[in-house]
């Protein structure tokens, strides 16, 4: 469970999240939409103190991350972005288990892992000893969901991570994340900027607005809501969540 409460963060003069509060229940997946530069970035970054934040708290299953060892709660948080940052010199089987290495497990113990994270995410085995640039865009997302799983953290934050690739590979990435969160229940924090993707994957959807919290509910509710901020958000993208 992560509770935000109060969190504002400043660049200078700038306020980039204002006194923001959001609670993400355990096995939920929350989603954060806003428009470029709104925050979502930097909320996400503070519950793994990548950003540290000015006001207010974060806990993570209870406990206070501004005493936290920063390595020791990001081990127990997956990240996943939008450029991927896969390692070139290494098999796609080394990427996924990389964090595992970190982590002192031996090479076959790693490379069963790697392999089981592969099926997972619906990657075909044979692409386990390729090298990352030898994957299609949509596959080498699928490297940074299942290197994100590694470790199997009980909480994973993905910003943007379906950005880049094409209409037809983001539904279908998409499925893989509803069928992720079927069988295994992590607690997900979501960026997006689309709306479509908000519905589909959110349990509930939270609103950022030039870094306030403008609105948060469950998909359904969102998907019905009269604020108009959220409005021209469905508006933009369309409202049916399929
Ligand atoms: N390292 C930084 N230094 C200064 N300003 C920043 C920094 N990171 C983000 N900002 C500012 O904070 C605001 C929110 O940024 P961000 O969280 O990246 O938004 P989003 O992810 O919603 O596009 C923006 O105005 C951005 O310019
Ligand atoms: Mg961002």
């Amino acid at each position: 469970m992560i509770d935000i409460s109060r969190v504002t963060k400043r660049y200078g003069a700038s306020v980039a999240v204002k006194e923001v509060s959001l609670t993400v229940a355990a096995g939920q997946t929350m989603v954060l939409i806003g428009p470029s530069g709104s925050g979502k970035t930097t909320l996400l970054k503070m519950i793994n103190r990548m950003v540290d934040f000015d006001e207010g708290s974060i806990r993570v299953n209870g406990l206070d991350i501004a005493g936290a060892d920063p390595v020791a709660l990001r081990r127990g948080i997956g990240y996943v972005i939008q450029q991927i940052g896969l390692l070139p010199h290494f098999s796609v089987s080394d990427n996924i288990s990389f964090v595992l290495r970190l982590l002192g497990q031996p090479k076959p113990l790693r490379d069963e892992r790697a392999e089981a994270l592969a099926r997972l995410v619906g990657l075909p085995p044979e692409v386990l000893v390729k090298r990352p640039f030898q994957l299609s865009g949509g596959q080498q997302q699928r490297v940074g969901v299942a290197r994100a799983l590694a470790a199997d953290p009980a909480i994973i934050l993905m910003d943007e991570p379906f950005g880049a690739v094409d209409p037809i590979t983001r539904r279908k990435l998409q499925d893989m994340i509803l069928e992720l969160q079927e069988r295994m229940r992590k607690t997900i924090v979501f960026v997006t900027h689309d709306m479509q993707e908000a519905l589909t994957l959110g349990h509930r959807v939270a609103v950022l607005d030039r870094g306030e919290l403008v609105w948060q509910d469950t998909a359904a509710a969102t998907a019905e809501s009269e604020q108009p901020f959220v409005r021209e958000l469905i508006g933009a993208t369309g409202r049916c969540a399929r």
